[in-house]
């Protein structure tokens, strides 16, 4: 499954259908919801398997990093990236996690920033919060906490945050605009974003586009790279760059779309699906 580095002009050919999906906000939080719930609930590991509700799995992590996080953390690990990466961590750091899941990037943020620091998870579906609170508990993590609430209106006072950080969860916002509103709100004058995110290349085929379930798992909620790149820079966000450009092959956007009704259905049969979405790491800072 190979993934290639190229940029969307290359990639860019006849789209297949330029729709907008018809859903109302609610139903996409209730169907995000619904997903993660399942994929909290979930005791299985969810690298390598192909029963995954998610949108990746924590093989985009050093190996060594991974070991030494909670086994429970890296099982439900959803993201498209490692935001951590592009973060530029150090002690005694406040960071934020948009849409923490079961926390895995919230438990290497908290390595890195030390007992002086402090990480904050913020995510919308209650199972998540439950599990990675559990998870900080029973392995000891005291700077991490997990606060229950939505992105596009965080539980957090303004200019919280030193390092805002994001796995594979503005796709999924019905807000977008709103998302990059508020984190520009929480960051400090000065402040970092990195974010790991699914990005559109092209228009996808009208059946995925008209069925909820790819939103869910990151597929169709996602924009196209401008789309993306003007809401960050309409919220205020300067210096931005993409950092990492990693487009998908026909069987990974496949294995993201499991188990939805358009993937499995009959006019999809047949259908090339490389080169539609990309994984982009993406940072920008808060003018000081
Ligand atoms: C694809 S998973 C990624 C989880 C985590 N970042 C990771 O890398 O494992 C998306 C997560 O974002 C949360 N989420 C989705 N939309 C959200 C929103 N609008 N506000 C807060 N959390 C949201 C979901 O509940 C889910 O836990």
């Amino acid at each position: 499954m190979a993934k290639r580095n190229m940029s969307p002009k290359a990639r860019a050919g006849p789209g297949y259908r330029k729709s907008k999906p018809k859903f109302s906000p609610e139903d996409v939080r209730k169907a995000v919801r619904e997903n993660y719930t399942k994929l909290a609930l979930t005791q299985a590991p969810c690298c390598g398997t192909t029963q995954s509700s998610s949108c990746g799995c924590g093989t985009l992590y050093p190996q060594a990093e991974i070991v030494s996080l909670p086994s429970e953390a890296v099982a439900v690990s959803a993201g498209c990236g490692n935001p951590t990466a592009i973060a530029s961590l150090k002690e005694g750091m406040t960071v934020v996690d948009l849409g923490s899941g079961g926390g895995i990037d919230c438990f290497l943020s908290a390595k890195k920033v030390g007992g002086k620091g402090r990480v904050i998870g913020i995510d919308a579906t209650p199972e998540m919060i439950y599990r990675a609170r559990k998870t900080a508990e029973e392995n000891g993590y005291k700077n991490v906490e997990f606060r229950l609430g939505e992105i596009e209106h965080m539980p957090l006072e303004k200019e919280t945050a030193d390092v805002i950080i994001s796995n594979c969860v503005i796709n999924l916002s019905p807000e977008k605009e709103q998302v990059f509103r508020d984190a520009f709100r929480v960051l400090k004058p000065g402040g970092k974003l990195a974010v790991s995110d699914i990005v559109l290349l092209k228009d996808l085929p009208k059946d995925m586009v008209d069925d909820i379930g790819t939103w869910s798992k990151c597929v169709s909620g996602a924009v196209k790279e401008s789309e993306y790149i003007g809401a960050m820079k309409k919220a205020g966000f300067e210096r931005i760059k993409v950092e990492e450009r990693v487009v998908y092959s026909h069987e990974e956007l496949k294995g993201y779309a499991e188990g939805t009704v358009s993937i499995d259905s009959p006019k999809l049969k047949g259908v090339d699906l490389s080169d539609l979405v990309a994984s982009y790491k993406i940072s920008a800072f808060k003018p000081k």
